[in-house]
């Protein structure tokens, strides 16, 4: 996986290490209840490949990439046996002073491109072909903002893991042979205050990141009487490894609606250092000293999936539509 030539395209569906992009559609639907949507569902996901090509191909400098997260329900929908060991419904988080609210999903479609206009037509084509078997009940197109700043102004995605780092954090491993290639996925669309954001003091914005404004230096804030947003986030277990996750948060906005938000995606071998790190963002490290970048930002959704690897995928389509039929 480290070294992959992103020369090579189109990208294969459910590349995770998929290059970061200009342009992003975040997609999430549920899938109707008749036994027919699910056969819908599995014939578009069959064809998944196909599809990206059909539109990937047209300019292969977009890098056009895509890949489809499963949602726990729809997992047993779809396989009766099988399922990732830590799949789970997002799990709601009620801290002393913010939420974080789990809503419905049952399919992510993560689309990344250097061009909007190949996201918008991947989209396009896919809802098409998934028709009314699905609702869409969220739909953010990203944008990449300066330099990959989020609308607060501060640079986002710098500790990102990289090289041989990415897989060991996002990437499932022999720990869960049956599903090792895949990724859980995690979700939120954050909706910020950017009037009361810009009342706070550039100095008093840089604590509660934890990075520099201007040149996105790390503040070192162990003696602080209130830890970052960065140091909220940084999980070491008690063996005194840290785990990372990989994110591709994208800003996206309607400033005629006074929307201004981050869509919020995180990548991970484990489900469990995703649900620590929003543990520390909401409740606090000590509890009540939560992550101060709540006071500013909103989450209005929270969804949970799993990304499996290609031959995972087809094979998983392929049994699903093989399932004898509920009368
Ligand atoms: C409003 C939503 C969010 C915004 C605007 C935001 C912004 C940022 C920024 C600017 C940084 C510092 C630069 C960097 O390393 O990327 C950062 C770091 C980080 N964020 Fe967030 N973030 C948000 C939500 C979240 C959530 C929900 C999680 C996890 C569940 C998270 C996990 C992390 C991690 C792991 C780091 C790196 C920590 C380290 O330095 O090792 N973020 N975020």
């Amino acid at each position: 996986m480290a070294g992959k030539n992103w020369d090579r395209v189109p990208i294969d569906a459910q590349s995770i290490d998929a290059p970061l992009s200009s342009a992003a559609v975040f997609l999430v639907v549920t899938v109707a209840n008749e036994q027919s949507a699910i056969a819908k569902i599995c014939s578009t996901l069959g064809e998944l490949d196909d599809l990206i090509k059909n539109v990937g191909f047209r300019d292969l400098s977009a890098r056009l990439s895509c890949i489809v997260g499963i949602g726990s329900d729809l997992w047993d929908r779809l396989s009766s046996d099988k399922r990732p060991q830590e799949l789970k419904p997002f799990a709601p988080i009620a801290g002393a002073v913010h939420a974080a609210p789990s809503t419905p999903g049952d399919l992510l479609f993560h689309i990344r491109s250097e061009r909007a206009d190949l996201c918008f037509e991947l989209e396009r084509i896919l809802l098409d072909s998934l028709g009314n078997s699905v609702t869409v009940v969220d739909e953010v197109s990203g944008f990449r903002y300066f330099d990959a700043r989020d609308l607060l102004g501060f640079v986002d995605g710098t500790a990102n893991p990289t090289g041989y780092d990415l897989p060991a954090a996002a990437i499932v491993g022999d720990e869960d042979a049956g599903f090792a290639g895949g990724s859980y996925v995690v979700v939120q669309k954050y909706l910020h205050d950017l009037g009361a954001w810009a009342q706070t003091p550039t100095p008093l914005q840089e604590a509660i990141i934890g990075r520099t404004k201007i040149d996105n230096i790390e503040i070192d804030d162990d003696a602080a009487p209130r830890k970052s947003h960065k140091s909220l986030a940084t999980i070491v277990d008690a063996g005194g490894i840290e785990h990372d996750i990989l994110r591709d948060n994208m800003p996206f906005g309607r400033p005629g609606q006074r929307e201004f938000g981050t869509y919020f995606i995180g990548y991970s071998r484990r489900l469990w250092v995703i649900e620590k790190m929003l543990q520390r963002m909401y409740v606090g490290d000590p509890p009540g000293a939560y992550d101060r970048l709540l006071d500013f930002s909103t989450p209005h959704t929270g969804t949970t999936f799993f990304a499996p690897t290609r031959p995972t995928l087809q094979a998983l389509v392929q049994a699903a539509q093989a399932k004898p039929k509920v009368p």
